[in-house]
């Protein structure tokens, strides 16, 4: 049953320290993560006494050397934080180089020329992971630096055995590369990874040394900014000393709102999630004020769901982007009577048609994501990306590391689509060190000082569907965490007209319903939930089992 809502945007005045909390104690912490190495990393740190904080830094580290498709040091992300009941959010996308600009990607005739923005040094903003997690050191760390680095720079100086998935991914890119005849070094840097078999990354390890032993320094500026740089000069890139120098992560205010007897903190903008859960969660129960209140995963469920979803998606493509460089309307967007309205227009088993769905008022996808909370309560969700699958595909030559391929995520001309096919306007076109339009949703919520449930997926567009998704299963149908991240899910972004992405696992019913309602069924599977879960019987932790995510709760 769809409880009465109130939906209240409200900023948290955010004092946070680095010391633990100590006012409500529980002994139980938790990590759901991508994979095994990250899992086991992330859990030492946690057993040694370090906080939610610590565990994600070493985790992110982790990451970059054992998941190159999304984990990196080369890309970006958002972390969401909970720390001595405080809620504070952590913006370290990426940025566009200063000499980037609004046609970039445009040929003569004004169209956008396929693949630059999505392959090569050119495609790649200024990264902003290592000064993300140096800020977080800063300001909440408590062990040292140079022991959270130290698993990543062990696994990529000794080396991982590589799991199937790694390998069947590599093996897939490779072809990729030979078949489309791309100019890239990935071969050189990945093809000998097999599954089962030792994968050593010697160049990696130096540069991870060099951030271990000099902060963030050890990246923007030395030998590996040269790196860098060189590797733009050579290779088409914009990427300069100075735009290395002048990135800088935010701490942002999170954006929150009530739902039921709960509060969410989630993605401001530069990210389109937090937004578009508000308003997906919130349509829903309006909707629900006025009709029988919908099952989970039935054909009404969904239809209703995915009407939410074109209305969310238009407001998206034309509202939304960096907020240091244009006014979001985030009150507007998101306020209950606006809400309400935009919920009275869905019918209960007509498709509107798509010209008719207007902003309302007068982004293979990977990423990766991971959730962790410790033993005081504090809790992280942290969604990090380098965009597509091994993101640009070109690895920093002597550096070891690949580089995102983030600046697809603008709009590279208006009403033209991205690679999720999603389209943007004016609010994203790209500018000199504005941050482009995410989809990344890392999100807790809270009921009263206690987190209840740490979310975040991967997946460019389809994060939005996936952590409200997630979200209502655990909260709104009651799942466990292992039934929450494992539930079927589905997909709606206004464009492609009329059609569904659907996880496999739904009625064969439902389908025939849905295609009998003249909708297109896309059967692609989208996400990597990773979710933690904390209820008075305890604390419960799942990764979606089509990954090769890894949960451990302790004790258990
Ligand atoms: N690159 C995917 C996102 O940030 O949404």
């Amino acid at each position: 049953m769809i409880k009465k809502y109130l939906l209240i945007l409200s900023v948290f005045i955010v004092t946070a320290c680095a010391q633990n909390n100590t006012t409500s104690i529980q002994s139980q912490h938790a990590v759901a993560m991508p994979d095994s190495f990250s899992a086991d990393a992330a859990m030492a740190v946690l057993e040694e006494g370090g906080n939610a904080v610590d565990a994600a830094i070493a985790a992110q580290f982790v990451l970059a050397v054992t998941l190159p498709e999304a984990g990196n040091v080369g890309g970006g992300g958002f972390m969401t934080i909970a720390f001595n009941n405080e809620n504070i959010f952590l913006d370290y996308r990426e940025m566009a180089p200063a000499n980037a600009h609004r046609d970039m990607y445009l040929d003569s005739q004004g169209n956008v020329k396929p693949y630059e923005s999505l392959f090569g040094a050119k495609a790649s903003g200024i990264p902003g992971t290592v000064a993300g997690m140096w800020a977080a050191h800063q300001k909440y760390g408590s062990l040292p630096w140079a022991r959270l680095l130290a698993p990543a720079v062990s696994l990529a100086e000794e080396g991982f055995i590589v799991p199937n998935k790694l390998a069947a991914n590599i093996a897939n890119y490779v072809k990729k590369i030979e078949e489309q005849k791309l100019h890239s070094n990935f071969v050189d840097y990945f093809a000998h990874a097999k599954a089962g078999k030792l994968f050593v990354q010697p160049e990696l390890a130096q540069t991870l040394k060099a951030i271990q032993t000099q902060g963030s320094d050890g990246f923007y500026k030395g030998k590996v900014a040269d790196k860098i740089v060189r590797f733009m000069q050579q290779n088409g890139g914009l990427i300069s000393h100075e735009d290395l120098q002048a990135y800088h992560a935010v701490w942002r205010d999170p954006l929150a709102f009530t739902w039921n007897d709960y509060t969410l903190i989630t993605a401001p903008p530069p990210s389109s999630g937090g937004v578009a859960v508000a308003q997906w969660i919130g349509m829903l129960d309006a909707y629900s004020d006025k009709h029988t209140p919908v099952q989970h995963n039935s054909t009404q469920y969904i239809h209703v769901m995915s009407e939410i979803g074109k209305r969310v998606f238009a407001d998206r493509a034309e509202y939304m982007g960096d907020p240091d460089f244009i006014d979001v309307p985030v009150a507007a967007l998101t306020e209950p009577s606006y809400i309400k309205k935009r919920a009275h227009e869905i019918q209960e088993s007509t498709i509107s048609p798509t010209p008719n769905i207007v902003p309302g008022l007068p982004e293979s996808e990977d990423t990766t994501h991971f959730s962790i909370m410790d033993k005081w309560g504090n809790a992280v969700a942290n969604t990090t990306t380098i965009n597509l699958t091994f993101g640009s595909g070109v690895v920093v030559t002597g550096a070891g590391f690949l580089l995102n391929d983030e600046m697809d995520d603008f709009s590279a001309k208006p009403g033209v689509p991205n690679f999720f096919g999603a389209v943007g306007g004016e609010a994203n076109a790209i500018e000199p060190y504005k941050r482009m339009l995410s989809s990344m949703t890392p999100t807790l919520v809270k009921k009263g000082d206690d987190v209840v449930l740490v979310t975040g997926s991967p997946g460019g567009t389809t994060i939005i569907s996936s952590v409200a998704q997630s979200l209502l299963n655990a909260l709104l149908f009651d799942m466990s965490a292992e039934e929450a991240v494992n539930a079927p899910r589905f997909h709606h972004q206004l464009l492609p007209k009329d059609t569904i992405r659907m996880h496999p696992g739904f009625a064969d019913a439902s389908v025939s319903e849905l295609q009998d309602m003249g909708y297109t069924i896309d059967d692609r599977r989208f996400g990597d939930v990773h979710l933690i879960k904390r209820t008075e019987e305890g604390v419960d932790a799942a990764s979606e089992k089509s990954g090769r995510g890894k949960s451990i709760v302790r004790p258990n």
